[in-house]
């Protein structure tokens, strides 16, 4: 008999989780270690317990909650995602892989069966880079794949540490106590809305996630020459937002003409100093955001974009640094967890497209300690990181009942 899950209740707990933000609905703001997010913490925690599964936090605030298994001893299978979200976000990303796979961890209990490996939920701190300017920050941790010297260095746009923030926000220890062992898990798989609109026009409730692109962050400083704007005449100006300009003109190019449909370059933000109507621009912060399923193809755009910010520093006799942030390669699922999801969809009757993901995940670093594998469902329009981002009920409950199925096969 298949897991009864109770979509009711999933449905109401993701409504309350999206009330801990610091926007009005329907949009969504939950920066990490933000009043917003520790609220929304504590409240995840509670649903936990109040159930009676044991949580545990690390010394960054990862949150594990564990459904014990007969055979303790063994490497667990694992799930999970994200509940903190960028600016004007909406409700679904990252929150429907917690909550789903909270709703999976008690549905299998509910269930009466006995599993034979331990199941644990991951709450991953800060996937996004909204804080830190680095996604999975957490996960990237957790899995050895950031130094624990980011205790110092990753600052926030206020210059915090990470080591201030995390401590103020009540998560002591070591950073070197958050490295998982070895062996901690034999497979983890991540429930997540697809943020595309394949799913939807083919009309089809279940993704199975075969790769997940691999991303890449720069940021670029551009130092010119301030000054007043009516008085220091045209022919004699360092505008460093002008050649800004050029940059981020240059950066969209650097995607287009790979001729690839797979390669996305943006800049999604920009910072002027001093920023006032009347004064030249004299320094300008730019992050850029490049990827691409084929690594190669990504790290040769990587390589357009720092050609073009040589050549627009000497045409406009500015100084531009290009600091690489992240570039990350992409992740492969495993064939046997992607058979197990498969079988899974079969046996509730859902069909399902096998596909890449193009946006990042936890998942993307989890793959480097264990075998992984992603679930998408649909939601509206392909749209997400906005207000109006939506998946229905029907396919949320979809998605959480592959997940638990494929979890009680794993844990097996
Ligand atoms: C994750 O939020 C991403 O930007 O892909
Ligand atoms: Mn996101
Ligand atoms: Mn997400």
């Amino acid at each position: 008999m298949a897991i009864q899950i109770n979509s009711d209740r999933l449905l109401r707990e993701l409504e309350i989780l999206a009330a801990f933000s610091d926007v009005p609905p329907p949009a969504v703001t939950r920066v990490v270690y933000s009043d917003a997010d520790m609220n929304a913490r504590a409240w995840f925690v509670d649903q936990c317990k109040a159930v009676g599964l044991r949580v545990r936090a690390d010394a960054i605030g990862n949150i594990f909650v564990r459904l014990q298994g007969t055979a303790p001893d063994l490497p667990a299978i694992a799930t999970g995602s994200h509940i903190d979200a960028i600016p004007f976000a909406g409700k679904y990303d990252g929150t429907v892989g917690v909550l789903g796979g909270l709703e999976a961890l008690r549905a299998i209990r509910e269930s009466g069966l006995r599993v034979r490996r331990s199941i644990e939920l991951i709450i991953f701190t800060a996937e996004e880079p909204t804080r830190f300017g680095i996604g999975c920050f957490g996960s990237r941790l957790l899995t050895g794949a950031l130094p624990v010297s980011a205790d110092e260095s990753l600052r926030d746009s206020e210059g915090r540490s990470l080591f201030e923030l995390r401590t103020s926000a009540g998560y002591q220890g070591t950073i070197e106590s958050v490295l998982l062992p070895n062996n901690s898990y034999a497979g983890f798989v991540e429930l997540h809305i697809e943020q595309g609109p394949l799913l939807e026009q083919e009309q089809i409730p279940i993704g199975i996630v075969t790769d997940i692109a691999a991303p890449a962050g720069l940021r670029i400083s551009v130092e010119g020459e301030g000054g007043h704007a009516g008085a220091v005449l045209m022919p004699y100006r360092k505008d460093a937002l002008c050649a800004a300009a050029e940059i981020v003109l240059a950066i969209e190019r650097s995607a287009l003409t790979t001729e690839e449909i797979d390669t996305c370059a943006t800049v999604g933000k920009c910072e002027i100093f001093p920023g006032a109507v009347n004064s030249i621009p004299s320094k300008v912060l730019l992050e850029a955001d490049v990827r691409d399923i084929n690594e190669n193809r990504r790290n040769h755009v990587l390589s357009e974009i720092r050609r073009a910010c040589s050549e627009v520093a000497a045409a406009r006799g500015v100084s531009i640094s290009l600091e690489t942030v992240n570039a990350d390669a992409p992740a492969k699922s495993s064939p046997q967890i992607i058979k197990t999801v498969a079988d899974a969809a079969h046996e509730l009757g859902l069909h399902y497209k096998k596909m890449v993901s193009r946006a990042y995940h936890d998942s993307l670093f989890m793959s480097q300690i264990t075998e992984i594998c992603m679930i998408f469902i649909p939601c509206k329009g392909g749209v997400s990181h906005r207000p109006d981002e939506f998946a229905s009920a029907h396919d949320i409950a979809n998605g959480t009942r592959v997940l638990a199925e494929t979890l009680m096969r794993l844990a097996q």
